[in-house]
This record gives C-alpha cells, sequence and structure tokens, in this order.
C-alpha cells in the first residue's frame, strides 16, 4: 500500500490507547493521515500520539474521549477539527467485553457492554456525521466505520450482551448506511475474529473465572484449533489492512457493509 494512500484524510479513531485501535492509527499516519485519538486512557493516547508524531509523517493529536458521554464525543470531533479543519473519516473503535455465562448476566454486565459498545457507538457515529453534514459536500466521501466482531453474526453462550452490542455495530452500519448516504457519507465496517490484544489477554482470565477453561492461555489456542480455518489467532497487524481499505478512497462504492477479516471463523 502507497505510504501517501490516506493523505488528505483527517480521522478520529475511539479506543485508541492500545490494541487494535492504536495499531490502526499507527498506520493510518504511516500513509499520511491525521488522527484525532480518543480513549479514556488519556495517558495511553498521549503516548500513541507521541509516537505518531515522533514517527512524522502524518500528525496525531490525543483527547480523554469516555465514548459513553454524549459530550465527550462532540469535543473529540471539536478537537480535531480545531487541529486538522475539517473530519473525513470516524473509525469507532472503542469496546470492552466482560463474559458471563446467561443466568449470570446482570443490570451492571450488561448496562457497562451495551453502553460502551452499543450506545457510545451511536453518538461517535452521530458527532462525526453532526460535522461531516455541516461541512457540507466535498469531493472525497465522508467514511463511517465501525468495529463489528464475529459475534456481529452468531452468538456464544458466554459473551451474550457482547454480541447484543456487535450485533448493534452492524445495525448501525446497516441503518446509518441509509440514514447518511444523502449526505455523501458511508458506513461500513469490520469483524475481526480472535486478535491477540490486552483485551483478549483479560478475556482469557474471565473465561477461566466463570469455568469456561480450566487454565489461563488455553482460550486463544482451543479457538484456532477448534473454530478458525486458518488454524491460527490474530494480531492487529493482520486487520489494519482492512481498515485502511475502508478509510481510503478504494471502498468508495461501499456502504452498509460489514467484512469479516476472521481467517475464515465464520463464513457466510
Ligand atoms: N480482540 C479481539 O479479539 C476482538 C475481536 C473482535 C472485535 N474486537 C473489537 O475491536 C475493538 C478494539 O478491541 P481491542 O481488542 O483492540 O481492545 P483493547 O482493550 O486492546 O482496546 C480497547 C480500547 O478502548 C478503550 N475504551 C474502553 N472503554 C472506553 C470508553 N468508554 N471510551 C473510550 N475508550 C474506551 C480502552 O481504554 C482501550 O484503549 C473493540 O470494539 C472490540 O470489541 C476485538
Amino acid at each position: 500500500m502507497g505510504r501517501e494512500r490516506l493523505k488528505g484524510k483527517n480521522i478520529l479513531i475511539t479506543g485508541a490507547a492500545q490494541g487494535m485501535g492504536a495499531t490502526n492509527a499507527e498506520h493510518f499516519a504511516a500513509q499520511g493521515a491525521n488522527v484525532c485519538l480518543g480513549d479514556i486512557n488519556e495517558a495511553g493516547v498521549a503516548a500513541v500520539a507521541e509516537r505518531i508524531n515522533a514517527a512524522g509523517n502524518g500528525r496525531a493529536i490525543a483527547v480523554k474521549l469516555d465514548v459513553t458521554k454524549r459530550e465527550d464525543n462532540a469535543a473529540a470531533v471539536k478537537a480535531l477539527v480545531d487541529e486538522f479543519g475539517y473530519i473525513n473519516v470516524a473509525l469507532m473503535n472503542a469496546g470492552v467485553n466482560k463474559p458471563k455465562m446467561f443466568m449470570d448476566i446482570d443490570d451492571a454486565n450488561w448496562d457497562m457492554i451495551m453502553n460502551i459498545n452499543a450506545k457510545g457507538m451511536l453518538y461517535g457515529m452521530q458527532e462525526a456525521a453532526r460535522q461531516m453534514i455541516a461541512q457540507g459536500p466535498r469531493e472525497e466521501v465522508y467514511k463511517i466505520i465501525n468495529v463489528g466482531s464475529i459475534v456481529s453474526r452468531t452468538a456464544f453462550l458466554d459473551v451474550i450482551p457482547y454480541s447484543c452490542s456487535k450485533y448493534c455495530a452492524l445495525a448501525l452500519i446497516i441503518g446509518g448506511a441509509k440514514a447518511l448516504w444523502q449526505h455523501n457519507i458511508t458506513v461500513n465496517g469490520y469483524a475481526p475474529g480472535v486478535v491477540r490484544t490486552e483485551l483478549w489477554e483479560q478475556l482469557d482470565k474471565d473465561l477461566v473465572a466463570i469455568g469456561m477453561f480450566e487454565e489461563e492461555g488455553q482460550s486463544m489456542d482451543h479457538l484456532a484449533k477448534t473454530m478458525i480455518t486458518m488454524q491460527r489467532y490474530s494480531y492487529p497487524d493482520d486487520v489494519k489492512g482492512t481498515a485502511a481499505f475502508l478509510a481510503s478512497s478504494d471502498s468508495d462504492y461501499m456502504t452498509g457493509q460489514l467484512i469479516s477479516i476472521d481467517g475464515g471463523m465464520i463464513m457466510q
């Protein structure tokens, strides 16, 4: 992929302090994009922004962002516009998981996951779209990208609220695509499978705690052997090319789509 593929794109990324959000931010900037990184982990996004600015291609700023607060989403968009002039792309990446068996799902578990992954995504999309609409038509297509999951299209017994939230990500893609095209905005997403990030390090421990696995360190290999066609789990580097494609003008004639990038875990 050319180093200038995302030149001139100003991109908001939520949940960019670590994991796939951070890797995508560095990859986008390496291809010329300017990025605004938002996360509840303020020190984390500041460090990622520093790395990007030191690397010296696209520029980066970091903002404290809790996606469950509408005003934080609006402030992140404003920070991007104040710094870079306008927004082209918004990547709704912030997400959490906390497994529980079906009968143990309680209000706190449901609300925490749905508020961050689903309502936080809606807020982010709306605040990005509000700015895109205010900017008016530009030559490039505006893009909103939602991060889904293998569980955007199926559910596993131990992560049902997470599955619900990722079905929401897909509904927001399809509904958002229909609602926003009149403003030259596309809405697409990608659905990773099992990706080795801090999220999975914690998930692995939590799955042992609820009795799904006997020992820590088994879950990712087990899923790779039993469910992933390509027989290995993935890393953020496996996903970044698909994210960059959706941010680039190469995907201009696409909307309402969720692309699986999961080694052949879910095939439909
Ligand atoms: N890791 C996987 O296997 C996997 C698979 C499919 C989909 N996903 C999704 O990909 C996205 C990134 O996941 P990851 O594995 O890189 O996770 P991660 O835990 O490494 O990173 C998630 C980031 O989101 C931030 N965050 C959490 N709550 C927030 C909030 N309220 N406001 C703002 N930021 C918040 C965290 O601080 C963190 O920096 C998530 O949406 C996740 O659901 C992950």
